[in-house]
């Protein structure tokens, strides 16, 4: 006879592509779809949304479309954070809305789930994380990178001492966002226009920094460049508008350990890899290459040896001479892994290391690497504490 146990979450900015197709629809919707979350203590967990938002008419197409219950839709933040049966504030708005939404749940004692970047600056981040270590309440910050099947297989080489000593790990990321004129772009105008709270160095750097962090080690130094390589872009309205945002950024970052890691991020490049993001990583004993979904990994025992010679056309195809790392497991979407985890922590008290402090890492990352860009040199990264 198992108990099934309602968390009711408040969902803001669910009408966004984050908060809609990967928060709703493939976490918390999905959870509902296997039956709820099962606890192994005969519990089943039933995440309850209540979309909130702006636009009453958006959220109810939502809800509708998802059968969910109608009257789960608001428009009232406060009402909402008012109400003693929401559990969680979850936050995927545009990033400029976060900290004062943030600032006002935590007050109101709800537990807190939010996308990164959790505010626009360290400042903020950090009174976050001390305000919600005051409150008591319980928080997390999404990290999905971590876990995604390509990382997650990086990770596990790592732990089991593939590597030997790590040298250097160089992640490439980015593809071509349209410019928006002759075809729309793919992604929305704010993250061009920096006093909207765009930027790569803003949206991606706290994804660098916690990726690194926990497969590799604790990001002491960086050094960045970050450009704006497409001036000018149009909007959702097919309206022109100076990008004031840099869409590019070419970060170095020293790393606990010694290993140095090289991150380019860029919105204007076309993609000649596998995946989206690939991050190769050189050790003494062996190296690997991972993606999203993928990791080949080639052991220093059947490293081939390749002579320079510009006169003669490459006679290896180096690409084959790598192994695909095996699944092993079953690996489910990265965002709903973490929700579970982060449900599990408010319910059952697990541990949870990727919090409003760990999410502040990421902010302040950001913040010296635009620094560093604007000063042209290399900058500590203190280690932070509440
Ligand atoms: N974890 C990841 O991989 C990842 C990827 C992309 C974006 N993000 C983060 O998710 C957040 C949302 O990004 P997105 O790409 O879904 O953006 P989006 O523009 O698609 O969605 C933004 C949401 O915020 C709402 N909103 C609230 N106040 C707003 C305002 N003043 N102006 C405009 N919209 C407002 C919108 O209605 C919408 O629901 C950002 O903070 C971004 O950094 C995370």
């Amino acid at each position: 006879m198992t108990t099934r146990k309602t968390v009711r979450i408040a969902m803001n900015g669910v009408t966004g592509r984050m908060g809609y197709r990967q928060h709703l629809v493939r976490s918390i919707l999905a959870i509902r779809e296997q039956g709820g979350l099962d606890l192994g203590d005969g519990t089943v967990l039933w995440p309850e949304p209540v979309l909130v938002g702006r636009r009453e008419h958006a959220l109810r197409a939502l809800a509708e479309r998802h059968g969910l219950d109608q009257e789960a839709v608001a428009t009232d933040l406060d009402a909402v954070l008012a109400d003693d049966s929401i559990d969680i504030y979850f936050d995927s708005q545009v990033t400029l809305a976060r900290e004062e939404a943030l600032t006002r749940a935590i007050a109101a004692g709800k537990h807190i789930y939010t996308e990164k970047p959790t505010a626009t600056g360290l400042d903020g981040a950090l009174r976050l994380a001390r305000q919600a270590r005051d409150a008591g309440i319980k928080h997390g910050v999404v990290q999905d990178k971590l876990f995604l099947p390509g990382l997650r297989k990086l990770k596990r080489l790592v732990d089991g001492g593939f590597f030997g000593r790590i040298l250097s790990i160089r992640g490439e990321f980015g593809y071509w966002v349209f410019e928006g004129d002759w075809q729309a772009a793919q992604r929305p105008s704010w993250n061009y226009r920096s006093e909207d709270g765009g930027g790569i160095v803003v949206d991606m750097f706290p994804h660098w920094e916690y990726v690194l962090h926990d497969i590799f080690g604790r990001v002491e130094t960086v050094q960045a460049l970050a450009a704006t390589h497409i001036p000018e872009r149009w909007d959702e309205q097919g309206k022109p508008y100076q990008a004031t945002a840099d869409d590019a950024a070419y970060g170095v970052f020293e790393l606990a350990g010694g290993a140095i890691a090289q991150i380019n991020s860029s919105w204007a490049v076309r993609v000649n890899r596998d995946e989206l993001v690939e991050f190769q990583v050189d050790g003494t004993e062996g190296s690997a290459v991972a993606g999203l979904r993928n990791c080949r990994a080639q052991h220093r025992s059947s490293t081939p040896k390749p002579v320079w010679n510009p006169d003669l056309p490459a006679t290896e195809v180096f690409r084959d001479q790598w192994q695909q790392v095996p699944d092993n497991e079953e690996f489910d979407n990265g965002f709903k892994a973490q929700w579970e985890l982060f449900l599990r922590h408010v319910v059952l008290d697990e541990p949870y290391s990727w919090d409003l402090l760990a999410g502040a890492r990421g902010v302040q990352l950001a913040e010296l690497g635009l620094r560093s860009s604007a000063e042209g040199r290399r900058l500590t990264v203190p280690e932070l504490s509440l």
